[in-house]
């Protein structure tokens, strides 16, 4: 199934879509798999979903992939993740689509393998100008933000920050995911309704979509339906609808 069939605005593609890629362990347990195979899974659904954004046009996409609090799970469900993370950061995918690869979140925390492998991947791709590919590795938003307020409180306490020049512009650029802009549209698929510590300061506008599809079952056509949902609202940033038709 390409999704072909679902028309949507390739002049209104949302810039930036960040995704919370959940229901694998769900969808390895309907087959009467192990986890990690749902994780295994999971890594096809990426492959398939990059390469449909960067047909779309899309600039950004963030992928939460680790946060924080999975390092609660079970440790062979955490070294198959992080051994899976090694093994799908393949230079081909990445070069076949000329896309750049970022990561966002405590990497320090990764083993040292992975933290290698995540910045020769970064440097190999830096050059790649389609789309950027960023991906969430024991991140969480609450994380981020007390590492923000940190070196915010460290500049005023130096006194290279004047704490009267700290605002909204100031406060994004100390986040880890400075170099792009906010999310237009951020995705949840497995069926929870909920946010788990994923970028909150950047999606105060973003548009939510939740959908019950499963991680490893999300493809081109769920992505041209999330996509098609969006396009069919519009986004008034606290203005009238009125004024948002009127362009003021
Ligand atoms: C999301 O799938 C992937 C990660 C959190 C790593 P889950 O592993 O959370 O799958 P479910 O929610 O248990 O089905
Ligand atoms: C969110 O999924 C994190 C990722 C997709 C990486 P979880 O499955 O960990 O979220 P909760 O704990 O059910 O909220
Ligand atoms: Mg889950």
């Amino acid at each position: 199934m390409t999704g072909q069939d679902i028309s949507i605005d390739m002049k209104r593609v949302p810039r930036h879509i960040a995704i919370i890629m959940d229901g694998n362990g769900r969808w390895a347990a309907e087959r009467g798999k192990e986890r990690s195979y749902g994780h295994q899974a999971g890594v096809e659904s990426v492959r398939r979903i990059t390469s449909e954004c960067t047909r779309l046009g899309v600039e950004y996409l963030t992928l939460y992939t680790f946060s924080t609090e999975n390092w609660k799970r079970p440790a062979d469900e955490v070294a198959a993740l992080m051994g899976l993370v090694l093994s799908s950061l393949e230079d081909e995918i990445f070069m076949k689509n000329n896309v750049r690869f970022r990561v966002i979140g405590d990497i320090a925390r990764l083993p040292q393998a992975v933290q290698d492998k995540l910045n020769e991947t970064m440097e190999h791709t830096s050059g790649n100008t389609a789309m950027t590919m960023v991906v969430a590795l024991s991140y969480s938003s609450k994380w981020e933000i007390t590492h923000a307020v940190r070196e915010i409180a460290a500049g005023v306490a130096e006194g290279t920050i004047d704490r009267n020049d700290i605002d909204d512009e100031m406060i994004s650029a100390h986040m880890q995911t400075s170099f792009m802009p906010d999310p237009d549209l951020l995705i949840r698929t497995g069926g929870e309704v909920r946010i788990s510590n994923y970028l909150l300061w950047q999606i105060a506008y973003s548009e939510l979509y939740f959908c019950d599809t499963f991680w490893p079952d999300f493809d081109e056509k769920a992505l041209r339906e999330a996509i098609a949902c969006y396009q069919k609202r519009q986004r008034r940033f606290g203005k009238t609808e009125a004024q948002v038709e009127n362009n003021e």
